[in-house]
């Protein structure tokens, strides 16, 4: 796709784009099953283009057994019938660029699901054999080898370690999985794992992807020897490790990296790779985006702060510096299909720890109006900050999080794995609505959805809200097109003199003036550009404000 870009600072266009994360299985259902699927994502293409998103990120739509929610590939190279055809997967990109969107796929190099051939075949070939090797196969402890090899623990809960069967009945080493059981791990110091991922770079780079987003791209080197570590991901902020850990955030994973930007590079048009790395703190992320690695990683630290204004000083300013620092552009993140939605995250009393969400169970949860205007507020924050964006599904509409979805309902594995059934992230990731009289909302033909969506839901339909004036979606519209207009995304960040718990900064020729404490503060006498909620002469709590600078 030639580069569409009139800014000639942002040449390459993923400097300063604002990235529209689709979670394929929730965002419009075709076929009628209750899931969505490609031709359900194409049908709604335009959605974006009005929306005024420069791309959009996919996440999974591969064949997987769907234990993880497509996360569990079983083939790289073909759709999951649930969702589609290869021939849909070719008209979605080809629709998307005639709109102008960039279209970016997410790639699964971690693991895959253990019904990929690719396992199957280790599985069958035995012990000793070559095929072992693609996969991380050890022997268990104790006498007769009935313990896991080490202590390590799946992110879903339970251990990372799964025994086989041989074909002669014996049982046989155990295999290595950091999620679920269903997803082993790839042994990366084995040439051919690289040899394949290259292929499967290339086969969706042909078919016209404009970049991928990586999965897990801090986890794939282990440490030799596989020793044991001392932490519990569920109650220590899962994949987010410190140092020294055994298999997050390695130096070793950075050769892959440059592999891949090496493939990325054979390409023309600014393919761009995209790390999913939960690494802190942000000077070491930033490794992952040197000039010959990865283009751009999710800024955690960004989505993980609290609403705070010292604290988001703090990581706005550590962004920069950081990504800055090897020419990369720092991204913004507030929402994905991994936690809690914004509005309702920034809301909660105590942090919960990545990926864990909120259920009927809950003790902390927040009311939904503040929590809207509080999301709302951020969002104008994170959408005025130099670099490039990324918004999440149904966020655009001001989604609650569903926290009353029934157990018998729920579907991410964490709910099965853990003891107590911890909640999970189905609460963000609830079939989008977007008629508020038709069956389900107009996310499916038959009124199928494959996680309930709730009944308050038909007043933020995405036809309810257009044309709308201060609704969510003509508030995004708004900020997108004022973004464009004035350069934010590349501009620089100069914060204003501030009173507590007001952050005040200038980009490019627009003051964004958010007032995070209790009371209204006076509204600076500027002409207003947009704001995030009602304002008056003063700016309520809770409230963010552009402003003519
Ligand atoms: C990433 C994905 C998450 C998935 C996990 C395992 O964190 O975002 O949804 O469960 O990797 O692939």
């Amino acid at each position: 796709m030639p580069n569409t870009s009139s800014d000639p600072v942002s040449v390459e266009w993923w400097r300063a784009a604002v990235i529209y994360q689709v979670y394929p299985r929730s965002f419009a259902d075709a076929s009628g099953d209750g899931v969505g699927d490609l031709p359900g994502i194409t049908s709604r293409l335009e959605h974006l283009a009005d929306l005024g998103v420069d791309a959009v990120w996919l996440s999974p739509f591969y064949r997987s057994p769907q234990n993880d929610a497509g996360y569990d590939v079983s083939d790289y190279c073909d759709v999951d019938p649930l969702l589609g055809t290869l021939d849909d997967a070719d008209a979605l990109i080809r629709r998307a660029h005639e709109l102008g969107l960039r279209v970016v796929v997410d790639v699964v190099p971690n693991h895959s699901s253990s019904e990929h051939k690719w396992f199957q075949e280790a599985l069958a070939a035995g012990p000793g054999a070559p095929e072992r090797d693609r996969y991380i196969f050890r022997e268990g402890r104790g006498l007769d080898g009935a313990k896991p090899p080490n202590n390590w623990l799946s992110m879903f809960g339970g251990p990372a370690w799964t025994r086989i069967t041989e074909a002669d009945g014996t049982p046989g080493p155990w295999y290595l999985h950091l999620f679920d059981t269903t997803q082993p791990d790839f042994d990366w110091t084995n040439p051919w794992v690289a040899d394949r991922f290259d292929e499967i770079l290339r086969f969706w780079f042909d078919r016209g992807a404009d970049g991928f987003r990586i999965d897990v791209a801090h986890g794939l080197a282990k440490a030799p020897g596989l020793p044991d570590v001392d932490v519990d991901p569920l109650r220590t902020g899962g994949e987010w490790a410190d140092d020294d850990h055994p298999y997050w955030s390695r130096d070793e994973v950075h050769d892959i990296w440059r592999r891949w930007r090496r493939v990325a590079e054979e390409y023309d048009g600014d393919r761009a790779l995209v790390a999913e790395a939960w690494v802190r703190p942000l000077n070491k992320m930033a490794l992952w985006v040197r000039p010959d690695e990865l283009h751009q990683a999710f800024n955690f630290g960004y989505l993980m702060a609290t609403w705070d204004a010292a604290e988001l000083r703090a990581v706005i300013d550590d962004s920069l510096a950081a990504f800055g620092g090897v020419g990369a552009p720092s991204t913004w993140v507030l929402s994905n299909h991994d936690t809690v939605r914004h509005p309702f995250r920034l809301s909660l009393k105590e942090p919960l720890p990545h990926g864990i969400g909120i259920g009927p169970n809950s003790p902390d949860r927040p009311d939904e109006a503040p929590a809207l205007a509080r999301g709302r507020a951020a969002t104008l924050v994170m959408l005025a900050l130099p670099g490039s964006a990324y918004v999440y599904q149904g966020e655009e509409l001001g989604l609650p999080e569903a926290i009353d979805i029934p157990d018998d309902a729920r579907q991410d594995p964490t709910f099965f794995s853990t003891p107590d059934g911890v909640y999970g992230r189905d609460g963000c990731r609830v079939p989008l609505p977007w008629e508020p009289d038709a069956p389900a909302f107009g996310f499916s033909p038959t009124g199928k959805s494959w996680l309930p969506q709730p009944a308050s839901w038909a007043e933020y339909a995405a036809a309810a809200q257009l044309g709308v004036e201060g609704s969510t979606l003509e508030m995004y519209k708004s900020a997108l097109t004022v973004r464009r207009e004035h350069g934010l995304g590349t501009g620089n960040i100069a914060w204003n003199e501030s009173i507590d718990d007001v952050l005040d900064f200038t980009v490019s020729d627009v003051r964004v003036v958010v007032n995070m404490s209790d009371e209204e503060i006076p509204l600076p006498h500027a002409e207003v550009l947009l704001a995030s909620g009602p304002i008056t002469d003063a700016l309520p709590h809770d409230t963010t404000v552009w402003l003519r600078a």
